[in-house]
């Protein structure tokens, strides 16, 4: 197989009755042949524990309020289901500082609840991934405390440190001009140890030191651990900072224009991310995953890696490029979040799209990252008219989509004020907290127009729930044949699924048809599926690119004048404004595939009807 992805700015022209001319500048891309593996047509969902489901009323969400919620995700049909994490955790980054890699926090529940929590989804064939956050630890994980009670014992040197001055007056000169991601010095100082440590993240998440053996040793170890217990793989977080130089030099400016010389943006980080050293260790944490599936005959246990980072080194993070050594099976593409934003064009979200296409090596697996908790949602980023329109983009798209959750119902950013706010990024400066929190993308779930949106029977929630449940909410748009995000969303997976079963729909080719309308294809000799959208203002009426024949409407953004099943005739669309919709062909134009593509057509329009009704 094999993706033939043209990218071509013109309209096409109609050249002769029904056929089209073919768009020129193709180039190829060999695909691998095998059959997809369960990982590379998934969709990953990302729940933020906290914030989805309260079971015990204490204002935090927890693993008992996920099972309560598995016929959600069974009604979505997800493949998989990544966690944020759940570990024993002081809680001074959500959870992203760890004091205990072993235990469960007990605001999240007990390992037998997740126990339970696998073993339940994994009857309805539901994956269930794990964050792993191995670049640093809780400052009061034993580690930690070991490390600074006893520089020359086993754990003195399982952290970076450093000397660093301290003068009478208490003011600290740290070694280097290294700048955390949450602003200032990435340096603290210990008075008890009397030398400063590295943190690239809060001055409570002390890097570990990857350069020392026994740390590799700990943390393969934390890996097995999990994968023994029955989780399906790993979401590997920040793992582009597991090293630093060895020489510890200053980094230059970034020369970003108006950024502070606190603010981490002011720095080009050419010694502090995407080291040489750490792409090996995550191939060989690979290594590990799959000598585990091998040895187990388990099903393929996952890696996916975030760094936010060049496509040069992203695509370091999947492996190398002749597929010798093997890294993650998908390094988060977050282009939908880096490379375009509100007000964009069709030649952005053209470029966005072939950026990622362009450089992917054939034998790795494509992905698409819409939002995470780290981000502003969909709805917020683009606006509320965009929010069909783009989880369409990541359902059509080639390879594994990744969805945020509240994207399903088209959740906008909550309301938090600084004084309610968690995210160590944001609470020190209340002046910058609008631009800087995370919390806003991580408001309670809304369930339905119930006390506190249904997230837990009335204690309040630990971050405050959006006012706009009453209108966004999942119970309201749960209603079958109704128009709604979430109608829009499950018709989506469904229509994947039927797409997936089509393995030799092989080429993917973007035209522009207007200054406002793309049209993606994806095609083989005999099938021809389109995504067009009108990312416009304006009402657009367009010839698509098509082939002899009728076309269907498979699937319309909410505010459609089509439905689906409509018959598309003489190649001409007319969208509403921020309109998208996924059409294809129903006559087939002969060759050795026909048969089987007949079988897939009936497939395709029973799979979009049984969503409907
Ligand atoms: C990335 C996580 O997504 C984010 O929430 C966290 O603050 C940092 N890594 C540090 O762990
Ligand atoms: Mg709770």
């Amino acid at each position: 197989m094999k993706i033939v992805f043209v990218f071509v700015f013109s309209a096409i022209a109609v050249v002769s009755g029904l056929e089209i001319e073919k768009p020129k500048n193709e180039y190829l891309l060999a695909r691998n042949d095998a059959e997809p593996d369960w990982w590379q047509t998934a969709v990953f969902y990302q729940i933020y524990p906290r914030s989805f489901k309260d079971s015990d009323n204490d204002g935090i969400g927890d693993i008992r309020g996920i099972i309560d919620k598995l016929p959600h995700l069974y009604d979505m049909k997800v493949t998989a289901v990544w966690l944020s994490p759940i570990f024993t955790s002081p809680q001074v980054d959500q959870g992203y500082d760890i004091s205990d890699y072993y235990s469960i926090d007990p605001d999240y529940g007990t390992l037998d609840d997740l126990r339970e929590l696998v073993d339940k989804a994994h009857e309805l064939d539901i994956k269930i991934v794990l964050d792993f956050v191995p670049n640093h630890t809780s400052d009061q994980h034993e580690w930690f405390q070991e490390s600074v009670n006893n520089a020359t014992g086993e754990f003195g040197d399982y952290y970076v440190w450093r000397d660093c001055e301290k003068d009478e007056d208490g003011i600290v000169t740290p070694p280097n001009n290294w700048l955390s991601h949450f602003g200032g010095s990435a340096w603290e100082y210990n008075e008890e140890r009397d030398q400063c440590y590295l943190h690239q993240f809060a001055a409570a998440q002390p890097d570990l030191n990857f350069n020392n053996p026994d740390v590799v040793t700990a943390i393969e170890l934390v890996l097995t651990y999990w994968l023994e217990f029955g989780i399906d793989g790993f979401r590997c977080d920040a793992v582009g900072y597991l090293f630093e130089d060895p020489e510890f030099r200053d980094e230059p400016l970034s020369n970003i224009p108006d950024v502070g010389e606190d603010e981490h943006d002011y720095l080009d980080h050419i010694y502090t991310a995407d080291q040489p050293q750490t792409y090996d260790m995550i191939y060989q944490w690979r290594e590990l995953l799959d000598s585990f599936t091998e040895t187990n005959q388990s099903d393929t246990k996952v890696m996916m890696t975030e760094t936010y980072t060049s496509i040069e080194n992203t695509l370091l993070y999947y492996g190398l490029s002749n597929g010798t050594r093997k890294g993650a099976h998908f390094a988060f593409n977050f282009n939908f979040i880096t490379k375009i934003a509100k007000g964009f064009n069709v030649e952005d979200l053209t470029a966005c799209i072939s950026e990622w296409l362009d450089n992917l090596p054939s034998i790795y697996t494509s992905n698409w990252v819409l939002g995470n908790h780290d981000v502003n949602r969909v709805a917020t980023r683009f606006g509320t008219e965009y929010i069909d329109a783009f989880n369409m983009l990541t359902a059509f798209l080639p390879g594994v989509m990744v969805t945020y959750n509240g994207e399903e119902i088209g959740m906008e950013n909550g309301e938090v004020t600084c004084e309610q706010g968690h995210d160590p990024r944001a609470i020190n400066d209340c002046s910058t907290f609008n631009e800087t929190s995370r919390d806003f993308a991580r408001t309670p779930f809304h369930w339905d127009n119930t006390t506190n949106a249904g997230f837990n029977d009335g204690a309040t929630p630990w971050l405050p729930v959006s006012e706009k449940y009453l209108d966004v909410n999942l119970a309201d748009q749960d209603v079958r044949a109704l128009s709604s995000h979430y109608n829009v969303y499950k018709e989506l997976l469904q229509f994947r699924s039927t797409l997936s079963r089509m393995e030799d729909l092989d080429e993917v080719t973007m035209v522009s048809l207007s200054d406002n309308v793309i049209q993606i294809i994806r095609q083989n000799k005999a099938f021809h599926v389109s995504l067009v959208f009108n990312v416009g203002e304006d009402e657009e009426a367009v010839e698509f690119n098509h082939w002899e024949g009728d076309y269907v409407v498979a699937i319309t953004t909410i505010d459609s004048s089509y439905s689906s099943g409509d018959f598309i005739e003489n190649g001409t669309l007319f969208l509403n404004p921020y309109e998208s919709i996924v059409i294809h062909n129903t006559v087939v134009s002969g060759g050795p595939s026909a048969i089987q593509v007949l079988s897939y057509l009936v497939l395709l329009c029973s799979g979009v009807t049984m969503s409907l009704f």
